[in-house]
């Protein structure tokens, strides 16, 4: 297991726009391999690239069991990312959001720290994996929360940009 230095608010790699992954190296796969070493070690649940200091266009997600909210739609993918592995995302782009839903946020980039974020209740997202193979998976409520979270620390965007009212004080909440 190989932790990584997870960089705090403030640091320049987090306000930087990432490059696309052209091909998995065995690098990158050790890259992913430590950023999701670190997200759990963290209790986090979703970790971007450049929160490492990378400017790639990788991360990490796994909300656990509470992706059991995301098997009541037949068209969602239960199982990925949620409580059966993580969900690990190359080059993820959006194609797809709906509805609203406003809730506690918090980044392991400002730890100790939430607020209060309205995100789309649904995404659908195109990504690839380790294995450079396309695919799509669709989320809803805490999943979707997290991958717009992370999606936006892949454009140099902290979560605070967005956050409504005031940031407040947490401690060992979950932080994404
Ligand atoms: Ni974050």
């Amino acid at each position: 297991m190989a932790l990584r230095q997870i960089r705090i608010y403030g640091d320049e790699k987090l306000a930087k726009a990432c490059r696309p992954v052209q091909y998995v190296s065995p690098r990158t796969k050790l890259l992913i391999r430590d950023m999701l070493d670190t997200m759990y070690e963290a209790n986090g649940v979703g970790l971007a690239a450049p929160q490492v200091g990378i400017l790639k266009q990788i991360v990490v997600i796994d909300i656990g069991d509470a992706g059991e909210e995301n098997t009541e739609d037949a068209n969602t993918k239960p199982g990925i990312g949620c409580g059966d592995g993580p969900l690990v995302m190359i080059n993820p782009e959006i194609l797809e959001t709906s509805g609203e839903q406003t809730g506690q946020e918090g980044c392991l980039s400002l730890p100790g720290q939430a607020g209060m974020v309205t995100r789309p209740e649904y995404v659908k997202v195109k990504a690839f994996d380790e294995n450079m193979k396309e695919f799509v998976v669709e989320g809803r409520g805490l999943l979707a929360r997290a991958i717009c979270h992370e999606c936006d620390h892949l454009q140099g965007i902290m979560y605070v940009e967005k956050v409504e009212g005031d940031l407040f004080e947490v401690t060992d909440e979950e932080e994404e």
